[in-house]
């Protein structure tokens, strides 16, 4: 992170689908969202398919999501332009007579993208090449899964870190989750052309209501923290056969020091999934305000002295990872996509 010239770490990673909305925070009405610093509208057409547009109105610069929809249109809360989902204005109250300017009525549109329940929108003026992420096991009916959505003010760097930060879990969230014996574990390190993970070895089941519900029984878990490029973080544990635990975040940068964050956590385990949800909503809760509250802090600092700082050391084990696929991302190369990870390290650590 320390090569950055810019005072701090911040990427733009255009082009790339992004997470706007839950597909039921979409309804009647119009929707303001930011995505890498572009203020969009979203709104579904006449069919109820969504459509995202500029949030501003060709004729005076209105935010459109101001507005409301009207048969499928989005109309301007000023004049009552009426747009389309291509963003062709339709329809200008009062206009008669002879109409020669018509072309220049019309506001940007995003590529979007409606799955699993989530509206992507493609953050940038290129055209798609790829499918949205698609999120694991909400389609396998042995899982339950719970979503959440929160906002940070973090940049995406530092977002992405923190979930996927394990040493920070025994102290700042001591009893709710890790914080009990300490152990000492392997962890290999493999960076592949768009992910980095983390996988450890022979880690102990984390001590923690969470951790107890994840294994009864105590033993070993199989632990992987993931990073795939753009803005994906995965934080997996498996127990045997019957107990598995996938969170997995799909965050959108909404400016600089704004994050938003979609959760999906899903799970299969050997307790009612219903009670599990119950116990854990709760407590997982209260390790994301926690998780908020530092990375607020954290933000406050950076822009308060100005600039950001890094010491690190063995154990921030993917944070400068995540920031070298993020940098090379952002200046449009990667490394060799082959089977093989480009890295692969073992370090040992205390959790
Ligand atoms: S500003 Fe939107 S219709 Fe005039
Ligand atoms: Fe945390």
């Amino acid at each position: 992170m320390s090569e950055s010239k810019r005072a701090f770490a911040v990427v733009r990673l255009a082009d790339q689908w992004y997470v706007a909305c839950r597909s039921t925070d979409l309804r009647r009405r119009p929707l303001a969202r930011t995505i890498l610093d572009e203020p969009l509208v979203l709104f579904r057409d006449g069919e109820g398919r969504p459509t995202a547009l500029l949030d501003r109105c060709a004729h005076r610069n209105l935010p459109l999501s101001q507005g409301r929809v009207v048969d499928g249109l989005l109309e301007c809360a000023y004049h009552g332009w009426r747009y389309g989902r291509d963003g062709a204005c339709r329809l200008v109250p009062g206009l008669v007579g002879p109409d020669e300017d018509g072309k220049g009525r019309v506001v940007p549109s995003r590529a979007v993208c409606e799955q699993q329940g989530v509206i992507w929108v493609f953050a940038g003026t290129g055209t798609p090449r790829s499918e949205p992420f698609r999120f694991p096991h909400l389609e396998d009916a042995r899982y339950t899964t719970v979503t959440a959505d929160m906002r940070v003010e973090a940049t995406l760097l530092s977002t992405l870190e923190n979930q996927l930060d394990v040493p920070h879990t025994a102290f700042l969230h001591r009893g709710l989750f890790r914080g009990g014996a300490r152990h000492e574990v392997t962890a290999v390190v493999r960076r592949f052309a768009d992910r980095v993970e983390a996988e450890y070895v022979g880690e102990p089941r984390p001590s923690g209501l969470a951790g107890r519900l994840l294994a009864p029984e105590g033993g070993t878990v199989a632990h992987v923290d993931r990073f795939v490029l753009p803005s994906i973080s995965q934080v997996e544990y498996r127990l045997g056969e019957r107990s598995h635990l996938a969170i997995t975040n799909a965050l959108t940068p909404e400016t600089e020091f704004s994050t938003r964050i979609h959760s999906v956590i899903s799970f299969r385990l050997p307790l009612p999934g219903l009670l599990v949800r119950a116990l854990v909503s709760p407590v997982a809760r209260r390790i994301m305000a926690q998780d908020a509250r530092i990375l607020r802090l954290q933000t406050e600092t950076v822009r308060r002295f100005g600039e950001e700082r890094y010491v690190s050391t063995p154990i921030d084990l993917l944070g400068p990872h995540v920031w070298r696929l993020l940098k090379e991302a952002e200046a449009g190369h990667r490394e060799t996509v082959s089977g093989e990870p480009a890295v692969e390290k073992r370090v040992q650590l205390i959790i």
